[in-house]
């Protein structure tokens, strides 16, 4: 459960980050690609190079999705519900590739924020990410 000091820290980053979130995103998804090969097999038709239109598309859509979450961050599960069922009734992913996928995530914001990443919002962050990872995985059963 998110904590108020954790809400604020999770606002406060995405207000200081803006714009590059989408940027981020798709340098996390790059990441994740390379880290950790096996996620790609939910991306079979997408051009995975890093850089690639598709990537950066798609980091659009993520960010998108993260930045909703923040601004909904009273009712998380409301704010991506949609979003939910997609991946609990369409996409099915399996739950683990979202910790993988958070951690890319992690390591990119704390690679171009050092300073603003100090240990209590990376923990405030990495809260932030568990519960949109369960909120997208909620429905699956
Ligand atoms: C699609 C967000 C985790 C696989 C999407 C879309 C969004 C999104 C916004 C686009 C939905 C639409 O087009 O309406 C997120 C967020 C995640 C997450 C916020 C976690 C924080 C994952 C993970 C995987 C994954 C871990 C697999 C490793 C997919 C796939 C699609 C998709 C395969 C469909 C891509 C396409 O064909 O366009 N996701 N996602 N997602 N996501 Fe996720």
């Amino acid at each position: 459960v998110l904590s108020s000091h954790d809400k604020s820290n999770v606002k406060g980053l995405f207000g200081k980050v803006g714009g590059h979130l989408e940027e981020y995103c798709a340098e996390t998804l790059a990441r994740m690609f390379a880290a950790y090969p096996q996620t790609k097999t939910y991306f079979p038709h997408f051009d995975l190079q890093p850089g690639s239109a598709q990537v950066k598309a798609h980091g659009k859509k993520v960010a998108g999705a993260l930045a909703e979450a923040a601004n909904h961050i009273d009712d998380i599960a409301s704010a991506l519900s949609k979003l939910s069922d997609l991946h609990a009734q369409k996409l099915r992913v399996d739950p683990a590739n979202f910790k993988l996928l958070a951690h890319c995530f992690l390591v990119v914001m704390a690679i171009h924020h050092p300073s603003l990443l100090t240990p209590e919002v990376h923990a405030s962050l990495d809260k932030f990410m568990c519960v949109v990872s369960t909120e997208l995985t909620a429905k699956y059963r």
